[in-house]
């Protein structure tokens, strides 16, 4: 029997109802499985915790998770409660720092029977490569004098190891998709690091002769997402525009409620952490629509990294013919709440 270790953090809002949804339909799939069991260790981590106990996370937290063979999260954040710089910087980023996640792969695609607000999405299926430990997101910086004269300046900081490892990765992936590289910059109006990147997508480029690229700014691929959908395949993108870009590729889909990531550990040394693209839905949490499809597509991410291919593909092709068949939830369209939705998926799992 091949027993996979989850570290169960559901985290805040809505984090709290499609978390435990999913942990229903990954063990429906490994009982369809049959040489397959998942072990879950549930942590209570999130905004609560900190009321409780001052930090969002228990001392030894991070030795705990690393026990896990992978992190299964849902949404960090409630700032009726704590300051969302706190909580975020206190477990989310945290695992992500101290995991050493620093690839963020989020797909995005036309999904059956979720109605796209373009009219044109045909063909829309991109992955966005989204470089996860640095860039825009660096703890240099600082905030200095008072009052009126107060400014605050954040650092940028952009290493040759770590972009070129987000790239190399894009590239690979391309091998097995369209053999087309979109590289997001802005290297007409950020000074030193991007005219950086420009550099270092180069040269990772050289190495991938077969492979297709282009490179547009940041702002005009945005722009570009929207009007033409269809020409992007793999994109690689600092840590901030990836984050952008994938909630317009979530928007492109129908609902930031879809979309799912995979925070990947490279080296071995770590469990890699799975969680959806949204976050914690402050204004709907405890309404019973929340999608659980972003989290339950993150739990397909999951099965197909721990090598569990087959079963995650008939998870996706499940929830594909849930959609498909008018099973939705209000933030796409429909009259069903989540727990509908997931009783459709559970029933059409059957042996
Ligand atoms: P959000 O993703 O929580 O919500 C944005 C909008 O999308 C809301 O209208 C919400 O109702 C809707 N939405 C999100 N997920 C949905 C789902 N599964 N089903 C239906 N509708 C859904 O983003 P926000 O409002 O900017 O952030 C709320 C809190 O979550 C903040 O504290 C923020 O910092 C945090 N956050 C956490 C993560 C994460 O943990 N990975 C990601 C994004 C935001
Ligand atoms: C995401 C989120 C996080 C990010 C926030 C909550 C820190 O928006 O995972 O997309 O910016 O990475
Ligand atoms: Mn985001």
């Amino acid at each position: 029997m091949k027993k996979i270790k989850l570290a169960v953090i559901p985290g805040d809002g809505i984090g709290r109802e499609v978390v435990p949804a999913s942990l229903k339909v990954l063990d429906r799939i490994a009982g369809l499985h049959g040489g397959l069991k998942f072990e879950y260790e549930h942590f209570d981590y999130g905004c609560d915790y900190y009321l409780k106990h001052g930090d969002m996370m228990a001392e030894d937290g991070m030795e705990r998770l690393g026990q896990s063979d992978s992190v299964f999260l849902g949404a960090v954040g409630d700032a009726s409660k704590v300051p969302d710089h706190i909580s975020l910087w206190g477990l989310l980023l945290k695992i992500r720092r101290e995991f050493q996640l620093e690839i963020n792969v989020r797909p995005a695609k036309v999904f059956g029977g979720i109605k796209s607000p373009l009219a044109n999405p045909e063909d829309f299926d991109i992955m966005v490569v989204r470089e996860n430990s640095e860039g825009e997101y660096s703890s240099v910086g600082g905030r200095m004098f008072q009052g009126d004269d107060e400014i605050a300046i954040q650092n940028n900081v952009f290493s040759k190891r770590a972009t070129k490892q987000a790239m190399e990765h894009a590239f690979e992936l391309a091998k097995s998709r369209s053999g087309h590289v979109t590289s997001a910059t802005k290297s007409n109006g950020i000074f030193h690091s991007m005219p950086f990147w420009d550099e270092v997508f180069r040269e990772t480029a050289a190495g991938h002769q077969r492979i297709e690229t282009t490179s547009t700014h940041i702002d005009a691929l945005a722009a570009s997402f929207v009007t033409h959908p269809e020409r992007y395949d793999v994109v690689v993108a600092s840590n901030l525009f990836g984050d952008i870009l994938t909630d317009v590729g979530a928007a492109i889909m129908g609902s930031i409620g879809i979309a799912p990531s995979a925070n990947l550990n490279l080296n071995g040394k770590h469990p890699s952490m799975f969680e959806p693209v949204h976050g914690s839905a402050p204004d709907i949490v405890g309404k019973g629509i929340a999608n659980p499809i972003g989290q339950l597509w993150t739990a397909k991410m999951l099965l197909d990294h721990h090598g569990e291919e087959e079963m995650g593909s008939l998870l996706l092709d499940t929830m594909e013919s849930v959609t498909a068949d008018g099973f939705l939830t209000p933030d796409v369209g429909g009259c069903h709440t989540m727990d509908e939705v997931v009783q459709q998926i559970l029933s059409r799992l059957q042996k």
